[in-house]
């Protein structure tokens, strides 16, 4: 029997036992740095010459590993692999789909601690936020599995006399997935797992700053038993292999969650029909933000600054949830500021492994765009706290709080990825809200009022795929919060969500004359 699903709860690290592990985990996942991580093609271990080297944005001496990097010729090998694989895999009962899931999920569990240790490694995140990574991953596998047995029953169909008709969703064919490096468990197992279970054979590109972890899910996979050539894994390079997959006339979907400029781009990629096409190709892309928080004059000042640090700060910033913008109404715009800057100037940043709340940004690209885009801001408005590099062996920046910032400034309006926020002012509700608005993103959004007229017009007119009321903007739980925004946001797909499977499949009618 399967038990009604539940999110996977977060650790307590204050409880020595948990910390001890962590540390253990810690401590054994670093014995293991440095190895090399195959392709998976069709099940064969293919090592390669050309790697990928992965380091620790946090000291930067440490290679967490090497991952073989795929060419054109072995994408095209992998992409045969998934074609082949696709006519055994489609024709699997999806509660044997499903349970494979379910499988990994239980796998996961028991290994949480070494997959956290992992990402705080190759990712730079804290515990707590690497577990939740993990949290969000074992959510994911259990709510697609259940969400495909959902789908697998029958169907709601109008009856007529004389006919016995059937609705049934069956898959789409080869996917190309290509997830992000600042979820690099969740969404990477997310949202390959949800194309698989739906029936799907996959060629997952991992993120190439987070190949390690993905090679240690996809090892998972095989632990459990997934059959081979489900999931393809071919780590490269988005000029080699990306486009060629993404624009390969075999390629059936494409799933991808990473940068508006990327997800623009293979979209119009994908849009264009090659010679020996024979469908339309879907693209499902989850893209970023320009997310906020609006405080209204009534609101609970203490907890309205606390939940922007939180939103804005977060993984350093890198999350497309992440709120780099708090829109505060004039009445107590003074105090929120005050009260933000004292909470940001409190955030220690220091080496992720141990635990400090500010770790590094992923790599070298990130470091010098965000840094650029302070120098931006301090032209902008009014540098508060923070405002450049923090000390350490890697890509570490100070927490930075910027006042007083018109809407028509870059750092209102760019996705900056990092621990940048823009503090502005507003002289009423309506007019925060019209502010928030104001941006060509819609992905996630918070209220702090005590006013329950303004919540209702804020429900109404706040245009985001996820909007929040007296809480923050970040940690959208899978099955409570579906997730995904509008606008340059995404293709308004919601992962976690009870119509996400529908996104990998096609739906069959099959009507019998009695
Ligand atoms: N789902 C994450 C959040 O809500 C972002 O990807 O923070």
């Amino acid at each position: 029997m399967i038990v009604e699903f539940k999110n996977e709860p977060f650790t307590n690290f204050s409880d020595p036992a948990n910390k001890k592990a962590m540390e253990a985990a810690l401590a054994s996942v670093k014995e293991q740095f440095g190895k090399e991580y195959p392709l998976v093609i069709g099940g064969e271990k293919i090592v390669t010459d050309k790697k990928i080297k992965s380091v620790n944005p946090g000291n930067v001496d440490q290679v967490v590993g090497y991952a073989s990097s795929a060419s054109r010729d072995l994408a095209e090998q992998a992409m045969q692999a998934a074609l082949a694989t696709f006519e055994s895999w489609k024709l699997v009962d999806p509660a044997t789909r499903a349970g494979y899931l379910f499988k990994a999920a239980a796998e996961m569990r028991r290994r949480k601690y070494e997959f956290s240790a992992w990402m705080i490694y190759e990712a730079g995140k804290n515990w707590a936020e690497a577990d939740a990574d993990v949290a969000e991953a074992i959510d994911f596998l259990e709510f697609y599995g259940r969400e495909m047995l959902r789908l697998a029953q029958p169907q709601p169909l109008t009856r007529i006399f004389g006919e016995e008709n059937r609705l049934t969703y069956i898959p789409l064919g080869v996917g190309v997935i290509i997830p992000p490096w600042n979820f690099p468990l969740a969404i990477m197992a997310g949202i390959t797992t949800s194309a698989v279970v739906s029936g799907n054979t996959v060629l997952l590109k991992p993120a190439s700053t987070t190949p390690i972890i993905a090679a240690k899910f996809v090892e998972l996979m095989e632990q459990i038993g997934l059959p081979k050539g489900v999931i393809n894994f071919i780590p490269g390079s988005g000029a080699e292999i990306g486009d060629y997959l993404v624009e390969h006339p075999k390629t059936r979907f494409i799933s991808f969650t990473g940068s508006r400029e990327v997800g623009l781009r293979i979209n119009e990629l994908a849009s264009k029909t090659q010679p020996g096409q024979i469908w339309i190709k879907r693209f499902v892309g989850e893209l970023g933000g320009k997310d906020g928080i609006v405080v209204d004059a009534n609101a609970n000042l203490e907890e309205a600054a606390s939940a922007i640090v939180a939103s804005a700060f977060g993984f350093q910033g890198q999350k497309c949830s992440a709120g780099s913008r708090a829109v505060v109404h004039k009445d107590v715009y003074d105090v929120i500021v005050e009260k933000v800057v004292e909470k940001t100037k409190a955030l220690q940043a220091g080496p992720q492994d141990e635990n400090f709340a500010v770790g590094p940004v992923i790599d070298a690209k990130a470091y010098e765009s965000i840094l650029n885009y302070i120098e931006i801001g301090k032209g902008e408005g009014r540098l508060l706290a923070g405002g450049g590099k923090a000390e350490g062996n890697g890509y570490y920046i100070q927490p930075t709080v910027i006042a007083d910032v018109p809407e028509d400034a870059r750092i209102f309006q760019e996705e900056i990825f990092g621990p940048v926020l823009a503090i502005s002012k507003a002289d009423t509700f309506e007019e925060a809200i019209r502010m928030f608005n104001n941006t060509e993103y819609g992905l996630t959004g918070s209220v702090f009022s005590n006013d329950r007229e303004h919540l209702e017009y804020a429900r109404t007119h706040m245009h985001c795929g996820n909007l929040y009321f007296n809480r923050k903007c970040t940690g959208a739980l899978v099955g409570v919060h579906p997730f995904g925004g509008f606008n340059m946001s995404g293709t308004d797909s919601k992962a976690g969500g009870r119509d996400y499977l529908l996104l990998f499949t096609q739906a069959k009618v099959v009507s019998e004359k009695l």
